[in-house]
Parts: structure tokens; sequence; C-alpha cells
């Protein structure tokens, strides 16, 4: 049910003259028959705020404490034997494990343990968000490290030494590639003309025949705006380089098929669109170049008989090879929730109820002389930014540029851009789309 309580009474905008997004949304699209709705009780903050937010931190799913509670009863329980893999009968997980859903189709799996299993078990959940087959995906504590590990397989040694990105790029990403340089690597950096896109033909015409790698973002951190994958990997491949395709922004929300599109690597995290929290990204290695490379950054669960604790480096072959040492088990269990929901609900829907909303706060913004500081079109566009105005009477901001807005509204402010639109969790929710006037009144462009 939409609760349309405080949509007019933000302190400081109550002078705000607006059309209610929400009931165009209603009227557009039968919300009361929606099933993606049926999915907001899995996430409890919903109850008291409207989560513009999820491009930074997704929110949390209600069985995530008791994944947490698994964790700690695995611990307590079994010790050192939760190593090994044991399903966890749900009773068994102690207070915090509350498992009434509406959704008795959800598994259990993130009560499970096997912990020493778990960098690729739950690569298994990934997998199907970016069109990867299961054990094809590892587990790591965040996408720069991943990225690093993707690094340590090169050298970058003339004449193929360069690494060709955008300027429009996540910065952590960049200064890894960056401090390559000491290594002999030459970087190209090609130029947007916008801050919102980077001309696919300008970003094919800078990979030539020296070029080794080509990082790039599926979905453009600042911007929403949604790259060629296809276009920029088929430009890579014909000159003989790789492509490492970031989909931090794209995994779960927007269609997308590795296998078939032939990415060589592909890196993304679980914290915003997937509500799998911090501590947990991971990579997927094209196979038949995976088992041809050597990390330097693998560590003892890369090889082939860890327990044997022998001297020297033994690859495995499979995705496990790309593996450092003992995994984030904490973090991995809370990933799970969130990623069995996204599968669940599956990214079709959310891509198609995504379009739906930003296209009519586009359209609403437009109306309004706003500037929309993503791509105007829907299948350029994942999410939506605006140019933003801080209104300081009406907000309070920390440093790392989130706002929290008396009416309970979370969104960001970084990079002078505020998010207006969500699907809170993966899940589009029509609340958000009712509660999203107090966030539009902040947000016209200034002069
Ligand atoms: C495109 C992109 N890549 C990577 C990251 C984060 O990298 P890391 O997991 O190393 O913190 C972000 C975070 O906002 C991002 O937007």
């Amino acid at each position: 049910m939409i609760n349309h309580k405080d949509t007019n009474t933000t302190k400081g905008h109550k002078s705000v003259s607006f059309v209610s997004p929400a009931a165009l949304w209603f009227n557009a699209s039968s919300s009361m028959s929606d099933p993606l709705l049926l999915w907001r009780d899995e996430f409890p903050i919903l109850q008291h705020t409207t989560y513009l937010i999820s491009n930074s931190l997704g929110a949390m799913p209600r069985a995530v404490p008791g994944a947490l509670a698994a964790y700690a009863h695995a611990w307590a329980t079994r010790g050192v034997r939760a190593w090994e893999s044991n399903r966890v009968p749900a009773a068994e997980c102690g207070p915090g494990n509350d498992r009434r859903t509406p959704h008795s189709e959800l598994r259990t799996s993130h009560l499970e343990d096997g912990w020493w299993e778990m960098p690729i078990a739950v690569g298994d959940m990934v997998a199907p968000l970016i069109g990867a087959s299961p054990g094809e995906v590892s587990m790591h504590q965040n996408v720069t490290l991943a990225s690093a590990m993707v690094l340590s397989c090169f050298d970058f040694r003339p004449p193929r030494n360069r690494i060709v990105l955008n300027e429009l790029e996540f910065p952590s990403v960049r200064y890894v590639y960056q401090a390559l340089r000491d290594s002999g690597a030459e970087l190209v950096v090609v130029p947007s003309d916008d801050g919102i896109r980077v001309p696919t033909g300008r970003m094919i015409e800078a990979i030539d025949e020296r070029t080794l790698l080509v990082p790039f973002s599926h979905v453009l951190y600042r911007s929403a705006c949604i790259q060629d994958v296809a276009a920029i990997t088929a430009g890579a491949h014909r000159m003989g380089a790789y492509v490492v395709l970031d989909t931090y922004h794209s995994a779960g929300v927007l269609p997308l098929d590795v296998q078939g599109l032939a990415v060589d690597f592909a890196v993304g995290g679980v914290l915003k669109w997937l509500c799998g929290g911090p501590g947990a990204a991971f990579l997927y290695v094209r196979p038949d170049l995976g088992a041809h490379l050597k990390p330097r950054l693998a560590g003892w669960q890369a090889h082939r008989r860890p327990f044997a604790f022998e001297g020297e480096m033994d690859l495995r072959e499979d995705a496990w090879r790309f593996l450092t040492g003992t995994p984030q088990v904490p973090a991995l269990y809370a990933a799970r929730p969130g990623l069995e929901i996204i599968n669940k609900v599956g990214v079709a829907n959310i891509r198609a109820k995504s379009v739906c909303q930003t296209s009519l706060l586009v359209e609403l913004a437009r109306e309004r002389g706003w500037r929309v500081n993503s791509p105007l079109d829907a299948a350029e566009r994942r999410e939506l930014r605006f140019a933003y105005r801080p209104s300081p009477a009406a907000v309070t901001g920390n440093r790392l540029g989130h706002e929290a807005l008396d009416v309970g509204v979370l969104f960001s402010h970084a990079q002078n851009a505020a998010i207006a639109e969500n699907h809170e969790g993966g899940v589009a929710v029509a609340r958000s789309t009712a509660y999203i006037e107090p966030s539009f009144a902040l947000v016209p462009a200034g002069p």
C-alpha cells in the first residue's frame, strides 16, 4: 500500500509546488497489481524511510540479521568444522532469525555454512545476474582488489603496454591502473565532452595494437549512462586487447550476458543494487582465458592442495585460481539474502520498472526546466541524476555526501548529483516514487 503521509510538509519546502509523481505513476502502471511491490516488506528501512540512495548502499534485506546469526551460531557451535559444508536448520540459528516471509519460495541458503567454499558458492548466486555459469565467479573484498587481481595477471612491457580508459570511470579503480605507470604501463584517458557519456567510437578509436587492457563501466557511476559493451568489447578484441567490465551499477538491474558478449573480465560489488552490504565484490574471468593466466596475487585458496601447505604454488584451473587468502566470511553471509531476492525478482522485471520510473521523472524534470545529468533516452540510461543545489536549511549534510531530510528521505549529492530514482534494494517501489517530491523540490539546477 502506498502511504501518502508527509509528502507536502517537508520543513522549508512548503512553498514548492509540484505535480505528484506518485499520482502519475499510479495512473501509468496500475501499481496495486504490481508484483514487485510485495517485496517491499523484505526491506525494513522502507517502513520509515524513502530510500533514494541504493547507488551508495542498498537497503538491508530483512533476512540479514538471521544470516549473520547463522554465521555466529556456526562459529559458536561447530567451531573449526564450520569451514566444511553443513546445512543449518533454521530453528538453530538463534535470535534474529526471522524467517516469516511472505515469499516462502525464498531459499534458506543464507543460513548455510561451508566457509571455505563460500567465495565460489556466493559467486554462483551472482553468476546468473551477469550471464555467467556456476563456478565462474569468485568473491573478493572489493572491486579495487578484484581489479588488482586482474592486473596481477599481466606484464606491462612495450609494445603492448597501454591501458585505455575513459575519464568518467570510478576513481578507486583508476588509482589502481594509474599506479601501474611505475611498472611500464601507459595510460590513455579518453575524454568526455559533456560529463555524461564518452562516445563509443572515440573509445574504440583509442584502442590499437599497443593496447593490453580496456577497463570500462557498463554504467557510468556519475551519469548512469549505459556504455555499449558489445561494441567496445568487439573493438578491443579486434586489436587483441582484453576488456575489464565494471558492472557495479548494472549487475542485477540491467540485463547482461558476459558469455554472449565474450567479456574477458567482469568485476562488481553487492553493496549497492544487490543489497548485499559491504565487503563482498565479485570477479568473472572468461574460463578459456583464465585457465592460462597466472595471477600474482593468488593465495592459498587458489592452490590445488591448500591444506598440503606446499612451498610452491600450483594454481587451480577454475575460478578458484583468482582467490587470495582467508575469505571474508561474515560479509558473504550478509550478501546472500539480497542476491537471493534479486535472482527471484528477475533482472528484466527490475529493469522494466526502472525505465518506467526514470522516464516519468525525466518528463517531470523537463516540464520544470530542470537539468538532468543523465541521458534522456531510457535506452542509454540506467538510473537518473539531477543537477543539485544544496539547501542548508532543510538538510543535514555529512562528509560522505549523503543527506537526511527530516521526512526520512535519504539521497546523495556526491559529484554534484542527486539520485532521484531508486528501486530500493533492486526492487522498484511505488512509495519511493510517492515520496520523491521532497527531493525533487531540492534538485532544480542552480543558475
Ligand atoms: C563503478 C564503480 N566501481 C567501483 C566502485 C567501488 O569500488 P570498491 O569496491 O573498490 O570500493 C564503485 C563505488 O561506488 C563504483 O561506482
